[in-house]
């Protein structure tokens, strides 16, 4: 697609960053929707990532994602952060705001929320305890965004307990830190299951748990999508639970930066599933 000297300009800023799906993901909705933009990889060392971040106004960008090592870094660099960045102690979308300011958001709460009412039509937080698996980066906004939509409890076990115990004291009510050990005797009752470990992906062993305690109407879904259907997912849905793969979460998560820097509420399809995938 060409694009004209008036172009709007956005990215994702990482470090590596080559592996990143966003640039084909937000290349699609630009070319789908006609606009005249630009959204392209900001390989960004960690030493260089807060200035990087402070230079985006001058440079006319609209903005950018921000992904792993810097989403701390983005924190502390921005000049304002909203609450679900607040909340994340990380931003991962950067908005530049018309004074030239920099505002932090994290959308990954939001994402995650988003693709399990997409992938699991009816299910809500509300519906019943939700048991979290890990307590790494990602792990943070999803516990809050169960916590902040209303989930009753959340169940978070940790190999390494006493980060499941930082996380869970960050986040404050509604979270309760079990050993890893109980991990399948939560199972019984719960209304949600989700891996935010590594365990699961390409060249990793799968998780190591076991559904035999898992109530039916549970839904089962995994941050890991690649592969996209994890083992986890594969004997969940072998139980006849329902499963939501964790690429959508990435493809929700992008909406509110699309939406800030080019203008345009985007929408996630199954073309671009596809096209992402690709
Ligand atoms: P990030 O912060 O980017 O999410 P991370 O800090 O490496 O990544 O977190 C990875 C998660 O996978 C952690 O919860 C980690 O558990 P520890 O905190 O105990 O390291 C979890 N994890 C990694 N390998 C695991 C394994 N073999 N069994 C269980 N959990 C594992």
């Amino acid at each position: 697609m060409i694009i004209s000297g008036k172009a709007k300009l956005a990215g994702v800023m990482g470090w590596p960053v080559g592996h990143s799906r966003s640039p084909r993901l937000h290349g699609f909705w630009l070319e789908a929707y006609g606009i005249d933009g630009a959204y392209v990889p900001l390989a960004v060392p960690p030493e260089r990532a807060a200035e990087a971040i402070r230079v985006l106004p001058a440079l006319g960008f609209r903005g950018c994602n921000v992904t792993v090592p810097h989403k701390e870094i983005a924190a502390a660099a921005v000049d304002h952060l909203d609450e679900t960045a607040r909340r994340a102690g990380a931003v991962n979308t950067i908005v530049v705001r018309e004074d030239g300011s920099l505002e932090g958001r994290n959308t990954d709460g939001f994402g995650f929320l988003e693709n399990l009412k997409a992938g699991a039509p009816g299910w809500t937080a509300t519906a019943g305890p939700a048991v979290v698996l890990g307590a790494g980066g990602a792990a943070r906004a999803v516990v809050a965004s169960l916590i902040d939509d209303g989930a009753p409890e959340v169940r978070l076990l940790n190999r390494t307990r006493a980060r499941a115990e930082a996380l869970a004291a960050d986040i404050g009510d509604g979270v309760r830190v079990f050993d890893w050990v109980s991990r399948e005797t939560l199972l019984a009752d719960a209304a949600l299951v989700v891996n935010t470990t590594t365990q699961g992906m390409h060249g990793q062993p799968p998780l190591d748990l076991s559904l035999e305690a898992l109530a039916p109407a549970a839904v089962v879904t995994d941050i890991v999508y690649t592969p996209l259907i994890t083992p986890l997912l594969a004997a969940a849905h072998a139980r006849g639970n329902r499963v939501v793969d964790g690429l959508g979460m990435l493809l929700h998560q992008a909406r509110p930066g699309f939406a800030a820097w080019f203008g345009t509420e985007p929408e996630v399809t199954e073309e671009l599933r596809r096209f992402v995938l690709g």
